[in-house]
């Protein structure tokens, strides 16, 4: 467990930074800085009185200047994190990606902050010819402006460490699920459903299979990865197993006790859900299990226990 350490969490009031927040507070001095256009306060009330919480944006530069504390550790979050907006949205991913994290980088420059947790993705491989996909496979061919910035953001971040010794600690996750998120795929089937119970719009043909991972995994596993990587690395997060579209929309079906529901597929392009989708997603966490980390629910458990959640949160 990570202690004794002061740690800035930026997009710490989002999905998995309000997780992470509220498992490292109480052995840590916590910052959380967001500027709220994902983030919910709401998150962090059961422990906001324990962390401190700036608003601010990483697109500025400026906003660093508010950061007062001599920190650690920063755990890196913020972003836009909507792999889908980049289709009619073309500057979000580099505006807040990478000029958003190259303003931190040069934050940390700055301050002499020496080490660096960087939340990257499973979609910098973009369509990969080998599944599960290892953190070596290349070249690394992004299809989504999402991927193509984060996949800047880990260039830039593997630089400064070789000018400047940041340590990087690099995770690619797969697709993380559970309490708090505010999109994806269980979301967008929740919403659709409690306005027409009846009917489900399905993007793509449903059979895209991706790997989930549950947010209290995701969280655990870093924390324990980060502890043991003395010198820099990138590593999968993910799980041994995909799950199909088809399949989540039957676990929300049921968690939302619906009976009779008729799915309607759009079929998408070449049963993509969007321009940018890849249909079929599942890293290699080999490295992952070699760090000594194992899952505790596999990819469906993921997502049953997520729809628990996001049901719960969503009544
Ligand atoms: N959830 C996943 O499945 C997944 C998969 C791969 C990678 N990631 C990455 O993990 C990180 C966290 O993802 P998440 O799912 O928790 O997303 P999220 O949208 O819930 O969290 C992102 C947070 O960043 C904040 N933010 C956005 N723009 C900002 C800005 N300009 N300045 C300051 N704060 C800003 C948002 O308000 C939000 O609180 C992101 O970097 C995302 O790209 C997530």
């Amino acid at each position: 467990m990570i202690k004794n350490k002061t740690i800035l969490i930026t997009g710490g009031a989002g999905f998995i930074g309000s997780i992470m927040a509220e498992t490292l507070f109480k052995e840590n001095k916590i910052t959380v800085l967001d500027n709220f256009s994902g983030g919910n306060l709401k998150n962090l009330s059961p422990f906001k009185d324990h962390v401190k919480i700036i608003e601010g944006d990483i697109r500025r530069e400026e906003t660093f200047e508010k950061l007062k504390d001599d920190f650690d550790l920063v755990i890196h979050f913020a972003a836009n994190s909507d792999v889908r907006s980049g289709s009619t949205d073309t500057k979000s991913d580099m505006e807040i990606n990478v000029i958003g994290t190259h303003n931190l980088l040069e934050y940390m420059r700055k301050r002499d902050v020496k080490d660096l947790i960087f939340s990257s993705t499973s979609t910098v491989y973009g369509e990969a010819s080998i599944i599960p996909t290892p953190e070596n496979y290349g070249p690394e061919l992004p299809i989504s402006l999402y991927g193509a910035s984060k996949l800047a953001n880990e260039g830039f971040i593997w630089s400064y460490f070789h000018y400047y010794g940041i340590k990087p600690t690099i995770f690619r996750f797969a697709n993380i699920v559970g309490r708090n998120s505010t999109h994806g795929v269980i979301h967008d089937f929740i919403i659709k459903l409690k306005k027409d119970p009846q009917n489900l719009e399905i993007l793509g043909d449903g059979r895209q299979e991706k790997s989930y991972m549950h947010v209290d995994d995701c969280v655990d596993a870093m924390i324990h990865i980060y502890e043991r990587n003395k010198s820099g690395d990138v590593v999968n997060l993910g799980n041994d197993q995909r799950t199909s579209v088809t399949r989540i929309a039957n676990v929300v079906v049921e968690k939302m006790g619906l009976k009779n529901v008729k799915f309607h597929y759009t079929g998408g392009i070449d049963g993509r859900g969007w321009a940018g989708d890849i249909k079929i997603a599942q890293l290699s966490i080999e490295k992952m299990k070699a760090y000594g980390w194992n899952n505790r629910y596999d990819s469906d458990q993921s997502v049953v226990r997520a729809t628990e959640e996001i049901v719960g949160q969503m009544k």
